[in-house]
C-alpha cells in the first residue's frame, strides 16, 4: 500500500510517499523561513501564496524521484492535513488533495495535524505502542495528550496562552536575534549560564497539568530593562532553562497521575538540544524523532492517514478544512 502525504497547515509545504505503515520512501519539504524572516513571524497571506507556488513542483519532484510513472495505479491513498492550522494554507493542501483523489480515483483520508505529530514518533520508534503520553511542542502547540490507542486520544493539559515555540520566537525577537527563535536561542544558550538571570518556572506550583509562557517572555523583557548589559547568552540560557523545566515538570506530573511512563515528544521544540539532553536523566522513557521529523512534514501525515485508513476510518471529498480542529 502506497500513501501520498500532503502537509500545508502552516509555513512548510511538504509531500511524502510511504509504503505500508512505516516504510518512508521519501519526503520533501519546501521551507518558507526565508520568506517570513523579514516579518519576524509567519504572514498567513504570504504562506498560502507560497504553498500554491511550491506544492505542484514539489509533488512532481517526489513522483519523479520515487519513479512513480502512473500515480492512479500505484498510489493507494492520499492523506492530507485538514487542521488545525492557517485557513489559507490548509485550503491549498486540501484542495490539491481533493483534485488528485478525484483525478486518480484514489481514496482520501483527512489527518489532524496533531495526530500527525504523534505519528512522527510512530515512524521513528517501532517499539512505541499505546498507551503512552505525548507532548506536542511547536510554534502553535503545547499539549500533553494521553494516547490510549491509535485513534483514541484524551487531552491532559495545554497552554493557557502562548505556545512554547512562540515564546522562543518572541524572546528571540526582543533580543534582536532573528527568526525562528528556537534554534538561535538553542545555540546562544550553549555559551551561557542558565542560572545567571533569575527567571520564574511558569506554573511550577500549580497542581494541574497546564502551561503558560507569556509571563516568562515578559520576565525576560524586564530582566533586559533592569540590566541592558546582561550577556545575551546568559539571558538565552536562563530563559531556555525555565521553559524546558516548565515542560518537563508537567510531564513528570502527567506520568505520576496516569502511571504511564512512556513519553513521546514531538513538534519543532522537540529539536531543542537541552530538552533532548535533559530527558535522558528522567525516570520515564522518552521517545523523540530525529530533528527532521520533529518539525512539520508530510511523512507523519502519511503515516497517520494510513493508520486511520487501516483502522477503518473514511473521509468524504466534501470536507472543509478546520483551522481550530481538536483531537
Ligand atoms: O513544528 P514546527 O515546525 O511548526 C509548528 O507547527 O509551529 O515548530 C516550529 C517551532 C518554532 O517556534 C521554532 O522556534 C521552534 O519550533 N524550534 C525550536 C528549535 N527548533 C525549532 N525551539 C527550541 N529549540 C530548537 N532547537
Ligand atoms: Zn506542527
Amino acid at each position: 500500500m502506497l500513501t501520498l502525504g500532503i502537509e500545508t497547515s502552516c509555513d512548510d509545504t511538504s509531500v511524502a510517499l510511504l509504503e505500508g505503515s512505516r516504510n518512508l520512501l521519501r519526503f520533501l519539504v519546501a521551507s518558507q523561513l526565508k520568506d517570513h524572516e523579514a516579518y519576524g513571524g509567519v504572514v498567513p497571506e504570504l504562506a498560502s501564496r507560497k504553498h500554491l507556488e511550491n506544492l505542484i513542483p514539489l509533488l512532481s519532484q517526489l513522483l519523479d524521484e520515487c519513479h512513480i510513472k502512473n500515480p492512479s495505479r500505484e498510489i493507494n491513498l492520499i492523506a492530507v492535513t485538514d487542521g488545525p492550522g492557517l485557513m489559507g494554507s490548509l485550503l491549498i493542501g486540501t484542495t490539491a488533495a481533493k483534485a488528485l483523489a478525484q483525478a486518480w480515483e484514489v481514496p482520501l483520508m483527512t489527518v489532524n495535524h496533531l495526530e500527525g505529530h504523534i505519528f512522527a514518533n510512530y515512524l521513528a520508534h517501532e517499539d512505541l505502542l499505546p498507551p503512552f503520553i505525548t507532548l506536542i511542542i511547536s510554534g502553535g502547540h503545547t499539549e500533553l495528550i494521553l494516547v490510549k490507542s491509535f485513534g483514541d486520544y484524551s487531552l491532559l493539559g495545554a497552554t493557557r496562552d502562548d505556545a512554547v515555540g512562540e515564546a522562543f520566537d518572541k524572546v528571540a525577537r526582543l533580543l534582536g536575534l532573528g527568526y525562528p527563535g528556537g534554534p538561535l536561542i538553542d545555540e546562544m544558550a550553549k555559551r551561557g549560564d542558565p542560572f545567571a538571570v533569575a527567571l520564574p518556572i511558569p506554573m511550577a506550583d500549580s497542581p494541574d497539568i497546564e502551561f503558560s509562557f507569556s509571563g516568562l517572555k515578559t520576565a525576560v523583557l524586564w530582566a533586559l530593562k533592569r540590566n541592558p548589559h546582561v550577556r545575551v547568552e546568559d539571558l538565552c540560557a536562563s530563559f531556555q532553562h525555565s521553559a524546558i523545566e516548565a515542560l518537563l515538570r508537567k510531564v513528570d506530573l502527567a506520568v505520576k497521575i496516569t502511571g504511564i511512563d512512556k513519553v513521546a515528544i514531538s513538534g519543532g521544540v522537540a529539536a531543542n538540544s537541552q530538552l533532548r539532553e535533559k530527558v535522558k536523566a528522567k525516570p520515564w522513557r522518552a521517545y523523540i524523532p530525529p530533528k527532521e521529523l520533529c518539525t512539520d512534514n508530510a511523512a507523519m501525515i502519511a503515516a497517520a492517514g494510513c493508520n486511520a485508513y487501516r483502522r477503518g476510518e473514511r473521509s468524504s471529498l466534501s470536507f472543509m478544512p478546520d483551522p481550530a480542529k481538536t483531537l
